[in-house]
């Protein structure tokens, strides 16, 4: 029996999968018969060896190196795609944190902040989703499907008191998918967002404490431990699949219970 996870051939653009959650997608997507995936990140290096990863085990990939805040460069990344691939199917917009930006080893209460700070949080998590998917969704009105999957945080749901621009960048993108959802439903486009709390990634690293600190953090999860990459892309694969067709304009928390919704 078929798998219901297959994603037939469709073309895949992860940005920032040169570590961490962005990788763990490419990877997971590519080992579901993805017909391609760009492996988008600032750094080409990285998005070199994710690529190369995925290229050992047979799938496809292209390496594309390019800020998801630069506009014109994501164009030419989703041109590149298109030229390789033929087509972008499936968008996950990864790319976040502080940017490429060292920012989460000096995090500081808003008030002690200014615009400069604000926006490498804003410029990645939000005008980056914009960007992404303005370059994308041509493509999927014209050939009349897509899937569009954005990686929030519940910093974004239920706000987080020392990332509080942070956690207004991440609500910002998921209002956007919303208003996405309901533009592009009848074009077979669904646009939904993954929620996370803490995961093990390179990313969040500096941020990690000792481990009697980091036992008491764990008290606030129902599951006690951090999420890892993969619990993530588990959750982004089945949004990409056929599985999820009749799912859009919903943000889905992967978070160990770290909140529950209803
Ligand atoms: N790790 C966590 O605990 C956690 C929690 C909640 C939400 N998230 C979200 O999950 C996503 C992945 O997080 P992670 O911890 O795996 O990330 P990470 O910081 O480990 O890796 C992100 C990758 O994205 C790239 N990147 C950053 N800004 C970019 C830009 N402007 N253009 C292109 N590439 C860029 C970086 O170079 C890096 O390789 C992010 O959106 C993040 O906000 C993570």
């Amino acid at each position: 029996m078929d798998s219901i996870l297959d994603l037939k051939g469709r073309v895949a653009l992860v940005t920032g999968a040169g570590q961490g959650v962005g990788r763990q997608v490419a990877i997971q997507l590519a080992a579901n018969n993805a017909g391609g995936i760009v492996v988008n990140d600032f750094h080409l290096d990285r998005a070199q060896a994710v690529a190369e990863e995925i290229c050992r085990v047979g799938g496809k990939a292209l390496p594309v190196a390019c800020d998801v805040t630069d506009f014109r460069a994501v164009t030419s990344m989703v041109e590149t795609a298109e030229g390789k691939f033929g087509r972008v199917d499936i968008l996950v917009n990864n790319a976040g944190n502080a940017g490429p930006s060292d920012g989460l080893s000096n995090i500081k209460p808003f008030w002690e902040t200014g615009p400069e700070e604000w926006a490498n949080w804003l410029g990645t998590n939000l005008y980056g989703v914009l960007n992404c998917t303005r370059a994308s969704i041509n493509g999927m009105l014209k050939r009349n499907q897509g899937r569009i999957i954005t990686v929030i945080s519940d910093a974004g749901r239920v706000g987080e008191p020392h990332l509080a621009v942070y956690s207004g960048a991440k609500a910002g993108a998921a209002g956007f998918m919303r208003g996405l959802a309901k533009a592009v439903g009848r074009n077979n486009i669904t646009a939904n967002c993954v929620a996370l709390a803490g995961i093990n990634t390179p990313g969040v690293a500096a941020l990690m404490p000792d481990e009697d600190t980091m036992k008491k953090i764990l008290r606030a999860y129902l599951i006690r431990r951090l999420g890892e990459p993969s619990d993530a892309a588990n959750m982004i694969l089945f949004l990409a699949s056929d599985a999820a067709s009749w799912i859009t304009g919903q943000t889905y928390p992967v978070n160990g219970g770290y909140s529950v919704s209803v």
